[in-house]
């Protein structure tokens, strides 16, 4: 069963579980995509699992984000901080109403540099984050308190808009806060390849 719903803040997809050992999923997709872009890889990754997907409120054009950047790889800090905490609410009234533990986040691009600013300023509302082809967004990153957090960090080796160094230094800060950080690179660009699924696979199976 699928439904959107607006009256948590965000504008989502909520599909309930069928296997309660799976912790649910955030997904939260790359800029010009929406709710229902990650559904299916939830789906193939984490079998079972409760699917919480929104879509950003951030428009760029005619295509949502999570939030405001002035140009590629150049963030408007203030936003991306209001609109982390913004998200961090979504997801707490969202565990109210369909009753759910801590997700962890499956984030893409976009998606997932969010994903990685809510570990850092709300640490408390994931259990952990899959972060495909996220890069290092806030200037001066908040001490946070990862201890322990499982962390998965895909980034594509020839990927044009995330250099490696970035990459290397996201992997580097979040387990300088404690986080289980497990970073995998791939011979790939920007874009998922089957070997993302796999690997996404078999990080879900362990957390
Ligand atoms: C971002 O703007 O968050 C990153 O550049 C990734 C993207 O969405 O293109």
């Amino acid at each position: 069963m699928t439904e959107t719903q607006t009256d948590t803040g965000l504008i989502h997809v909520f599909e309930p579980g069928t296997d309660p050992a799976r912790k649910p999923l955030l997904l939260l997709h790359g800029t010009g995509g929406d709710e229902r872009d990650l559904l299916s890889l939830g789906r193939t990754v984490a079998p079972g699992a409760s699917l919480l997907s929104p879509r950003g409120k951030v428009l760029e054009g005619a295509a949502p984000r999570f939030f405001r950047r002035l140009a590629e790889g150049v963030f408007d800090e203030q936003d991306l901080i209001h609109r982390t905490h913004e998200l961090a609410d979504f997801i707490a009234a969202a565990r109210a109403r369909y009753d759910l533990p801590a997700p962890i986040a499956l984030g893409f691009s976009n998606g997932a540099n969010i994903a990685a600013s809510l570990l850092l300023l709300r640490p408390e509302a994931l259990a952990g984050a899959a972060l495909l082809r996220a890069m290092p967004t806030l200037g001066e990153p908040p001490r946070a308190d990862l201890t322990g957090k499982p962390v998965l960090l895909l980034s594509g080796l020839l990927d044009p808009i995330v250099p490696a160094t970035s990459a290397d230094g996201l992997a580097a800060l979040l387990a300088a806060n404690g986080a289980a950080v497990e970073h995998r690179k791939l011979p790939s660009g920007h874009g998922l390849t089957q070997a993302d699924i796999g690997l996404l696979k078999d990080w879900l199976n362990r957390n």
